[in-house]
């Protein structure tokens, strides 16, 4: 079908534009997944459950920046973007070209940017985008089929890009993830997700000063 033609059925809200609009985002990480298994580490995104427990605990009316990591086709992105202040930012960071290239071309907010790089180099990436800082750093990386030591580089430059009190949201499949969040992080808290396909676990790690708050 001609671009042009599928933009009017787009505009129309037509059910045809509805339909291929689903199919793309699935289609998409598919082909992603077969040509990187060990990066992409999820055959199918994640649920709409999984996305809700996972955002649970966050206060909106304080997040300033949210980052996410490995945003892939943006099954996080499109809601963290429903919930997010309209003065705020979301920058989702992503090795896949592809997924940087088809998250910028297909939403359009000027509070979103995809952006081309790693979770490693996080406080370099948001200092590039004029923060100092971030609120909230929500994961969906596949953390155990990283390169050995990356995950713990990624968890102690999360650490240090967030604000005391600020919160890395992650959500794994394995329980792998406790001795990479544990001696970076002093309060985490965990929960479980049956309803995704493989079910999953949640982990929500709290930068210091939120402890001293709570206190
Ligand atoms: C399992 S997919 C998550 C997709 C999506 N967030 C979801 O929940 O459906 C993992 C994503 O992490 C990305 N990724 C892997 N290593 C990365 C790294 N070091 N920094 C940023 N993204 C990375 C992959 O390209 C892929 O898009």
């Amino acid at each position: 079908m001609a671009t042009v033609e599928l933009k009017k059925l787009r505009k129309a809200n037509h059910p045809l534009a509805r339909a291929i609009r689903s199919l793309t985002p699935m289609s998409t990480f598919f082909r992603e997944f077969v040509k990187h298994p060990a990066m992409i580490g999820s055959v199918i995104p994640s649920s709409p459950a999984l996305v809700r427990a996972t955002l649970a605990p966050v206060d909106w009316s304080s997040a300033r920046l949210f980052v996410e990591y490995g945003p892939g086709v943006g099954t996080f992105t499109r809601p963290v973007l429903e919930m997010l202040r309209p003065d705020a930012m979301l920058l989702s960071i992503d090795t896949n070209r592809d997924f940087v290239r088809y998250l910028n071309a297909d939403i359009a907010d000027v509070r979103f940017r995809a952006v081309h790089g790693s979770a490693a180099d996080v406080r370099k990436i948001i200092a590039e985008h004029g923060f100092t800082e971030a609120d909230y750093i929500l994961s969906g990386l596949p953390f155990s089929t990283l390169p050995s030591g990356v995950g713990e580089l990624i968890a102690a430059e999360t650490e240090a890009a967030l604000r005391p009190g600020g919160a890395f949201l992650v959500y794994q499949y394995s329980n792998y993830m406790r001795k990479i969040l544990y001696p970076c992080f002093a309060r985490v808290e965990q929960g479980f997700e049956w309803l995704n396909i493989p079910p999953c676990r949640i982990f929500w790690s709290y930068k210091e000063e939120a402890l001293a708050k709570a206190a």
